[in-house]
């Protein structure tokens, strides 16, 4: 007689339906204040829930949500009736009585049930979820979390890094765009522009957003400043246009840029106008902002890492440090401070304890330092020149308001550098 071989099962005969709860303004339940509350509320939070906490106790964290107003807590233990009016209930306390009654209670009254002491009690689970670009993942492996969040890691990040493609095939609701009113969704997308910061240089300091953006891009219009090397990954395809504003050289005119970018976005085209630190930080982001503008063409500003702060970084200098700089300052030095033009009042910064961050600076640094001293700066304030921060070229040259001018022209310091000015220079590792 042939013998009968167990094999395991390899999928569960029941798996769980998924379903996305809308929320808003629904009475969720909440038992427990401890680590799960902390790390489920925010998501509930974000969905508009009315939350109320039962528990006695709470992590601060979830104390100061209730404080800031964003839950209700009624700060006892669980008692029957609780879950008068409640769509959903959360059960994570430590108590285990807690969490049996109210799970019963919530299987009298019909109402899903999600347990952290006991999955096979609960009558529903929270998948491993995150978001991208208003794509939410929901993942659920029934009973295997850590594969639910590696999956759930490898969509994320395939979606956020463009190697996952999601092309939109509606046009999104306009939240973060600076014009263009609200489309019917089934209306074709409108032409778009991406002004995204690159940061520094470092092709890992660009955001996940603005790395998204340039993986979907048709038209990439680059700046000789920033991350250089993205431009590599891009495929065939993309048109990159180089932007090259080298400093006091060669440089497409602003007008210029303006047209190539409305022309691109008329034409259908994804275009990413992809700038060195932040577009706000001496970018002129927001006058490519406006001519869009006054294009009607949409646009999008992704924020970037600016090299005021993360270059001086990039060498161990802090902008600020507790009881020696409790302010810093950047400054364009484009222009010398005896310049008409010069919009910057240096003898209001030779007044300042505080870190002064100078940008396009090079040039001018002699008569920018002379003006410090003259102002009464102490001509021994240590001074910093980091060029080419965050680049495979760095380099960090120090010096003394005394001595920069000097310093500069025999190590033959060139731009793009910041120039830092202040105690922090002295707490930094020296080069
Ligand atoms: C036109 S401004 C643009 C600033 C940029 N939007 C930002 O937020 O960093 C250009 C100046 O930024 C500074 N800069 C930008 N990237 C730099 C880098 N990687 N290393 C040193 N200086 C940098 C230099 O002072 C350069 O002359």
């Amino acid at each position: 007689m042939a013998e009968h071989v167990q094999t395991a099962p390899t999928r569960d005969p029941h798996p769980a339906y998924p379903v996305g709860l809308r929320l808003a303004g629904r009475r969720v339940v909440v038992v427990g204040g401890g680590q799960v509350a902390q790390r489920r509320l925010p998501a509930l939070i974000a969905a508009g829930a009315d939350i109320v906490l039962v528990s006695p106790s709470a992590k601060p964290s979830v104390e100061a949500m209730a404080t800031a107003g964003e839950i209700r807590w009624e700060r006892r233990r669980y008692e029957e009736g609780d879950l008068d009016g409640a769509w959903y209930v959360l059960v994570a306390s430590s108590d285990p009585d807690a969490n049996r009654t109210a799970s019963a209670e919530a299987e009298r009254a019909r109402v899903w049930c999600v347990r952290s002491d006991d999955a096979e009690a609960a009558t529903a689970w929270t998948p491993a979820t995150g978001r991208s670009d208003g794509v939410t993942v929901a993942v659920l492996t029934g009973r295997d979390p850590r594969r639910s969040a590696a999956v759930r890691d490898a969509v994320v990040e395939g979606l956020r890094d463009g190697t996952l493609a999601a092309p939109r095939h509606r046009a999104p609701t306009p939240t973060n765009t600076r014009t263009g009113a609200g489309e019917a969704p089934e209306n074709p997308q409108p032409p778009t522009v991406a002004l995204v910061g690159g940061g520094p240089g470092d092709p890992d300091l660009i955001t996940v957003r603005g790395r998204r953006l340039l993986a979907q891009a048709d038209v990439v219009i680059a700046d000789r400043l920033g991350p250089r090397d993205l431009l590599d990954e891009l495929p065939p395809h993309v048109e990159v246009i180089d932007a090259a504003k080298i400093p006091y050289g060669r440089a497409m005119a602003q007008e210029a840029i303006n047209e190539a970018l409305i022309e691109h976005a008329r034409a259908g085209k994804a275009v990413v106008r992809l700038k060195g630190g932040d577009p706000f930080v001496f970018g002129r982001g927001m006058e490519e902002a406006h001519a869009l503008a006054a294009a009607g063409i949409a646009c999008t500003v992704v924020p970037g890492i600016s090299s005021s702060i993360s270059v001086p970084g990039a060498v161990g200098i802090p902008v600020t440090h507790r009881g020696v700089a409790h302010e810093f300052t950047v400054v364009s030095g484009h222009v010398a401070p005896d310049d008409a033009r010069s919009l910057v009042d240096w003898a209001a910064l030779a007044r300042l304890r505080g870190t002064l961050v100078v940008l396009m600076g090079v040039d001018k640094i002699g008569p920018i330092a002379r003006a410090l001293v003259e102002h009464g700066k102490a001509p021994g304030t240590p001074v910093a020149l980091i060029q080419e921060g965050t680049t495979a070229a760095q380099r960090r040259v120090d010096a003394t308001l005394a001595t920069v001018a000097e310093v500069v022209r025999a190590e033959g310091v060139r731009p793009p550098a910041v120039i830092v000015i202040g105690e922090v220079v002295a707490l930094g590792d020296g080069g």
